[in-house]
């Protein structure tokens, strides 16, 4: 049976606009969403319906949650509960120092009880899939990592997804997937793994072995067929051109006017790596403050280039 593919949670970017291009070219398994921060959803802020948008396909989203405090989140994964999806995810694992300064996102794995209480907390009042995302931690310790999840486990998560790699890293040094398969080997609990995989190719390698479930970040922005590709299903059916244009028309539908630009250079910032010219692309669409003007210089580019461009892998 084929492992799962997950749609990674990225700020800015996983959102409703981006899945319905996914599903476009044939869909994933699971889409995570961008981190929801539990002391804005608690307070209700004015863009909070649209990161709880689940469309299209609310029964494959799983919301994830940030914060620093076991008391906000655990009210904020009981809001979550009530909603149709795949499930709750907890970001113990985001390294932006603004989130980390905070007590939130890794600086969860800085303490094991603490991570235990928030876990025990949540379970308390999510019915659902409860999973959690995390780094290897803040050195490489493999000792401590096991003991981390040993404890996330014992408290009641569901699903551990690990980006196997250390706090200070970044995308520096390459994902470490030998730990997964070696988280993997002590825990009773399924563990999914991410990071590096940039083409179909190397998604169905990591899907044979080693994990039980595979999720893709940046590479699913760049090429949103590549689930799809990795699963057989045939070629993509929009080029390059049309692809961008659709994103625009989809962002323009489903995401609020003040998230428009925001998020057209976030995606652009990646898709832009499927042309030839794609930082001067990026630069032109950078200058643009409407969508309707992003999408008359991607036309633009396009009528500029003799040749046309097809997806690549
Ligand atoms: C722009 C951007 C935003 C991200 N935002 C989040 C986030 O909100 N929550 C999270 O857990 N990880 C976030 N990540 C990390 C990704 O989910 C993923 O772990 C990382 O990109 C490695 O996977 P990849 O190599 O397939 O991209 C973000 C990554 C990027 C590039």
């Amino acid at each position: 049976m084929k492992v799962p593919f997950i749609m990674a949670p990225m700020a800015e970017i996983s959102h409703r606009a981006l899945r319905e291009l996914i599903e476009v070219f044939g869909g994933c398994d699971e889409y995570f969403t961008e981190m929801i921060s539990a002391a804005a959803l608690l307070a209700g802020g004015p863009f909070e319906r649209w990161y709880l948008d689940g469309g299209p396909c609310p029964e494959k989203v799983v919301y994830q949650l940030v914060g620093a405090d076991i008391g906000q989140i655990s009210r904020a994964a009981a809001l979550l509960d009530r909603l149709e999806c795949r499930g709750i995810d907890l970001n113990m694992g985001c390294c932006a120092p603004l989130i980390r300064k905070t007590g939130a996102g890794i600086a969860w794995m800085t303490s094991i009880d603490r991570a235990g209480e928030l876990v025990k907390e949540v379970r308390r009042v999510v019915n659902q899939r409860l999973s959690a995302k995390i780094r290897i931690g803040f050195t490489d310790d493999m000792e401590y990592l096991v003991r981390f999840c040993h404890r996330l486990e014992e408290e009641g998560v569901d699903l551990i997804i690990l980006h196997p790699r250390t706090a200070k890293e970044k995308f520096k040094r390459l994902a470490r997937w030998n730990y997964v398969g070696a988280l993997r080997q002590e825990l009773r609990i399924p563990v999914a793994g991410n990071g590096d995989i940039s083409n179909a190719k190397e998604l169905i390698v990591r899907a044979q072995g080693g994990c039980d479930a595979v999720m893709v970040g940046r590479a699913a922005v760049r090429h949103p067929w590549i689930f799809a590709q990795a699963s057989g299903i045939a070629a993509p059916p929009l080029p390059i051109l049309e692809t961008g244009v659709r994103f625009l028309e989809l962002l323009g539908r489903w995401q609020p006017p003040e998230f428009h630009i925001s998020r057209a250079r976030r995606f652009f910032g990646f898709f832009c790596d499927n042309l030839k010219w794609g930082n001067h692309v990026k630069n032109l669409l950078n200058r643009e403050e409407t969508l309707s003007g992003i999408e008359r210089a991607w036309r633009g580019y396009f009528e500029s280039v003799d040749k046309p461009i097809s997806p690549s892998d």
